[in-house]
């Protein structure tokens, strides 16, 4: 099957649209509305209008099914005028506040009026006078930046399935915002920012934490160390960097950090690997002592929010262990000022994830004092020129916590909790490791739930994977009552995990996400250190100051409590 596009005869996959068929050929068609993780577009912003060859009128091509013969023209005077008049509407009642907006530089909207010649406003609208939402700590949304595209809304409702947003009002005055144009942190938001991650303007961003650490930086009086989470490395070798392995690149990010400032870099996945000590022991635990069955991982904060605020009834089932970031804190602050001898200084733990509700989880816990995305480390980069592409000073990461394992690394994937959980679990339950080597392939993949069994010293352990807080909806029932009982589930809010996260770079498509996620594979296979509990560094932690997996000390730090935040009936009005 085939189609001609401006001529050109371009095959056809099965169910494409005319917008990735051309997209696939290397033509590019604006488009703001559509999204290639939505079932169905809206097709509403009608900026990827095309002529078909026998229609009278322009169609969308991100609605319109690719079928064989068709004849398709992209770009014609008829189309750049239409597309044109189409962004002039659009900008005529947005702000103008481009120089000073978070997105300046990085707009699409911007990008779109440079490509399609639109240098002047000869509309101009009504000002739109929305009040902006600063109500949660992970998100922030300025309504009057918003060109109603509807990708946020497409992210909430089809792809994560929570529904937080929706189009409100009518006309003019119609815009996004949460039922009753409430504030996001009193609606069904779970803070995973998967809306911002595909928001082409300002509308909703990450709440910024960058002036925070600025000050840090240049408070004499203050020792301030970072802790960088595994998806970011395996993010920022996207940026033509000549490094290509996920390591090396840890390393140059920690020489850029210390070259603004920061008098330590850490990394998350040393975290990661005692979290696994933890969360193996946990479960083989309520394994033994017929403890609450399955249990959940607790690591992706949008998941824990989602569990406190629409399912507490699952408290239970959640690990007590804390998330990595929060783990790497509280060590951060118990351990690093005795060893590093800071006396009276103040310590700020600042930490660079791909996650925008690691803000709240960091407010609502001790040990981490400000949350940067991947996004926000550009705005690091520009106030302290620096051009990581180019900056070549690597610094190996700090002691005490230097070392972390492959197993550590994949946390930052779909499947890499459970992957790096069964490694250690096999070698507690069994004292010798996985026969046939560390990988386990059953953990892998991008399907939205997967389940396997493993057997360890006659046990079958029962396991699950879930992918994206969308398709956990569809397979919670079923994990609850499986039969047999399912162990243990690994739950990663965003789409493909933490590389998917919604701190990641602006992205409308999640290619990206599957190359991070090959990275992450890459970085476990070329480690020597493949499973937490060789960690020498772990062993270390555990004899010389927490003792035991689940043990007093570790559980004062390593542990947490969950609250029911299902707002009281009495509370709510309408
Ligand atoms: Fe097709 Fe918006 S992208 S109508």
């Amino acid at each position: 099957m085939s189609i001609t596009i401006n001529g050109k005869e371009i095959d056809v996959a099965a169910n494409e649209t005319v917008l990735q068929t051309a997209r696939r050929a290397g033509i590019d068609i604006p488009h703001l509305c559509s999204l290639d993780w939505a079932p169905s577009p809206s097709a509403s912003c009608r900026l990827c209008v095309v002529e078909v060859e026998g229609l009278p009128r322009l169609q969308t091509s991100c609605s319109l099914e690719a079928r064989d013969g068709m004849s398709v023209q992209t770009h014609t005077p008829r189309i750049l005028k239409a597309r044109r008049a189409i962004l002039e509407l659009l900008i005529a009642s947005h702000p103008q506040d481009c120089l000073t907006c978070v997105r300046a530089g990085g707009c699409e909207l911007a990008v779109l009026a440079g490509d399609l010649g639109v240098r002047e406003r000869r509309y101009v609208g009504a000002v739109k006078e929305h009040p902006i939402d600063i109500s949660s700590p992970s998100l922030w949304r300025d309504p009057n930046k918003c060109v109603l595209c509807g990708r946020c809304v497409t992210m909430c409702h089809s792809v994560q399935g929570i529904g937080a947003i929706d189009f409100v009002g009518r006309g003019f005055q119609t815009r996004v915002a949460p039922g009753f144009s409430v504030g996001l942190n009193v609606s069904d938001c779970v803070y995973c920012g998967q809306c911002a991650r595909v928001c082409p303007t300002g509308a909703i961003v990450e709440r910024s934490h960058v002036e925070g650490v600025v000050a840090a930086l240049a408070d004499p009086d203050t020792v301030v160390v970072a802790q960088v989470a595994p998806a970011v490395p395996a993010t920022l070798l996207e940026r033509r960097t000549k490094t290509q392995d996920v390591h090396t690149m840890l390393e140059r990010l920690a020489g850029a950090l210390k070259h603004v400032g920061f008098d330590a870099v850490f990394d998350t996945s040393f975290a990661a690997d005692v979290t696994v000590m933890e969360e193996a022991t946990e479960l083989l635990e309520r394994i033994q002592d017929n403890g609450v069955l399955p249990m959940f991982t607790s690591c992706s904060p949008a998941w824990v929010h989602f569990v406190e605020t629409h399912r507490p009834d699952l408290i239970p089932h959640l690990s007590t262990c804390k998330s990595p970031q929060q783990m790497a804190g509280a060590l951060i602050k118990e351990i690093y000022p005795a060893y590093a001898g800071l006396g009276d200084k103040r310590l700020v733990v600042v930490s660079i994830m791909p996650c925008t509700a690691k803000k709240f989880e960091a407010q609502e816990q001790t040990g981490v004092d400000y949350v940067l995305t991947t996004r926000e480390l550009d705005a690091l980069w520009g106030r302290f020129g620096v051009d990581l592409a180019h900056f070549a000073e690597p610094a190996p990461l700090d002691a005490p916590f230097a070392q972390a394992s492959g197993a550590g690394r994949l946390f930052a994937g779909s499947g890499g909790v459970m992957e790096a959980a069964v490694r250690t679990a096999h070698k507690l339950v069994t004292g010798h490791e996985l026969e046939g080597g560390p990988r386990v392939n059953e953990a892998r993949g991008s399907e939205g739930a997967r389940h396997f069994t493993i057997a360890a010293a006659g046990v079958d352990l029962n396991l699950a994977v879930v992918n994206g807080l969308g398709r956990l909806q569809e397979t919670l029932d079923d994990l609850l009552a499986g039969d047999p009982p399912v162990h243990f589930v690994e739950v990663m809010s965003c789409p493909g995990g933490c590389v998917g996260g919604g701190g990641q770079p602006y992205d409308t498509d999640g290619d990206a996400v599957h190359e991070r996620l090959e990275r992450l594979y890459d970085a476990d296979k070329r480690s020597s250190l493949r499973t937490s509990h060789d960690n020498a560094d772990v062993r270390a932690l555990y004899e010389d100051v927490l003792g035991r997996p689940l043990g007093e000390v570790a559980h004062r730090l390593l542990h947490r409590e969950y609250v029911d935040r299902r707002p009281a009936v009495d509370s709510v009005s309408v």
